[in-house]
């Protein structure tokens, strides 16, 4: 079947001071199909769609829907004449229930508070229905899971009857079934004659669900390509310009003495139950297992995020109470959590102080704060991970989102942590830069520091770790010798308290 051309842009070009962001880039694309849109962190591919989406005024260049020119001025401008937008980083209305935040600004309101509680309910019943999401309209969004309040924001976009809905990273904080389910209304919204526009760094997920990709490098177009005659090598080779020959770094550390135990941590909120184990110093282990198994609930007990029920900590053999961040930090443990754009970055704060913010007291003399050790510190986090920003004074909200990740990432490297705890590291970072922050992590093992890495992508794993938990309704489920280990093997293990 041959698909004609809904959405056109060309040539577009949009500078920020200091940033070229986008150099004379074109899009096209046809009626009922996935476009995928690639490219490192930086390369900008958001800042593409936020011109088509009437949030940035693009400097140059003509974006044409169905053969009409248009230039919207706002995002409600365009959300009107067909295009919506699921946005990298959520941006939604915590304190209002879900309705609310589905219909906001489309339906009449007195005081702040919107007429016709029950046409909306309906409305919002019905577009659950439809795509079948299970989420009660009223309830709070901040009460939610990340990954529901995603879901809502989907229904939100698709509400719209829009005729180019643009995913961007809409997997990033999504449990494996729930990406099962947005595919699912993906191809239904490809079968109604939608064009999707998807954005991600899962090259699997790409390949599965695109029809055509795109894929851009600093600022320019470099291809499109049919997703069929595409592999992860060519991709990769057209996203970096060169031949990405290893995956992971060597690995160069040898874990020690036993540092840190863990025995019999039991979550008073959650399912975790009675999980019991040691890590050497210069040890890497990972946590693997299922959404739900009890990963980031473990990082989180230890750290003292979640309140534990039962359990005690040792670190070289001194027991540590770790009963809240702070009093975690102090003890030598740092914590990259999941939720990094929630409860990690200070959108107005600049990356200086974002990277430094944690680790301020080394940079203290008498009242003030040394500036020039935070300079020195912040660009040694910039270069390691190869952070893409004009000046260390820039405000991390206008970074791409992958590049706000490794200023945050930075922040706790540089806190000198005897233990780090890791959730999802490498999550929206894109192939490249995954390379540089393996490394980091080999880095600190081979200083002696204990890691635990939780991550959803085993061949990442297997790759960086010495030893790999594996997690299971709450329990610890097996072992296993990350240089002999299978995904099988492991797969087996996650199973087993299911
Ligand atoms: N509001 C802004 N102000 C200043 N610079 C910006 C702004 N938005 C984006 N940029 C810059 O434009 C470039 C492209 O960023 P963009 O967010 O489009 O990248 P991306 O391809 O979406 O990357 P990622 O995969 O990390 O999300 C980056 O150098 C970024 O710092
Ligand atoms: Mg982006």
């Amino acid at each position: 079947m041959e698909h004609d051309v809904l959405l056109q842009m060309t040539d577009i070009c949009k500078e920020f001071p200091g940033v070229k962001a986008l150099d004379h880039v074109s899009l096209t694309v046809k009626r009922g199909t996935v476009h995928a849109l690639m490219g490192e962190n930086g390369a900008g591919k958001s800042t593409l769609m936020k011109c088509l989406f009437g949030m940035y005024n693009k400097n140059s260049g003509q974006i044409f829907l169905e053969g009409k020119e248009i230039n919207f001025k706002s995002s409600k401008e365009a959300l009107e004449n067909g295009v919506a937008m699921v946005h990298q980083e959520l941006n939604q209305a915590l304190k209002r229930n879900v309705m609310d935040n589905l219909w906001l600004g489309r339906y009449p309101k007195i005081a702040g508070v919107m007429v016709n509680e029950k046409k909306i309910y309906e409305d919002t019943k019905a577009v659950f229905q439809e795509l079948g999401i299970d989420v009660d309209p009223k309830r709070i969004m901040s009460t939610m899971p990340v990954s529901q309040r995603q879901m809502v924001e989907i229904a939100k976009a698709v509400s719209y009857n829009s005729k180019i809905i643009v995913f961007d990273e809409p997997t990033s904080s999504l449990t494996e079934q729930e990406v099962e389910h947005l595919f699912k209304i993906i191809n239904m919204l490809r079968d109604r004659g939608c064009g999707i526009i998807y954005i991600s760094h899962k090259m699997a997920e790409i390949l599965r669900i695109s029809d055509e990709v795109t894929i851009m490098r600093d600022g320019q177009y470099v291809a499109t390509r049919p997703a069929k005659e595409l592999t992860t090598e060519e991709i990769i080779r057209l996203m970096v310009g060169r031949e990405l020959t290893n995956q992971f770094p060597p690995k160069t550390n040898t874990p020690g003495e036993v540092a840190l135990e863990v025995e019999g941590l039991t979550a008073q909120y959650s399912h975790l139950k009675d999980v019991s184990f040691n890590v050497r110093q210069g040890e890497i282990v990972g946590l693997a297992g299922l959404d739900g198994s009890g990963r980031t609930e473990t990082l989180e007990n230890i750290f003292g995020i979640a309140t534990r029920h039962s359990g005690t900590i040792r670190l070289h053999g001194k027991e540590v109470r770790n009963r809240n961040a702070r009093e975690s930090i102090k003890n030598g443990f740092a914590m990259l959590t999941e939720e990094r754009r929630a409860t990690g970055i200070f959108g107005i704060l600049n990356i200086r102080e974002n990277t430094v913010i944690s680790s301020l007291k080394k940079h203290k003399k008498f009242f003030w704060l040394r500036e020039k050790t935070m300079r020195e510190d912040t660009q040694w986090s910039i270069d390691a991970m190869h952070t893409k920003t004009p000046t260390q004074e820039t405000k991390i909200r206008s970074l791409s989102g992958g590049n706000q990740q490794k200023v945050i990432l930075g922040r706790w490297l540089l806190t000198e942590p005897e233990v780090l705890l890791l959730d999802e590291p490498t999550r929206g970072i894109d192939v490249g830069a995954k390379y540089e922050i393996y490394q980091l992590i080999i880095d600190l093992a081979n200083k002696g520091k204990c890691v635990i890495v939780v991550s959803s992508e085993m061949p990442e794993l297997l790759g960086i770790c010495d030893r790999i938990l594996v997690m299971s309704g709450g329990r610890l489920a097996g072992e296993v010798d990350a240089k002999e280990a299978t995904q099988e093997q492991i797969m087996t293990y996650a199973a087993k308290y299911v």
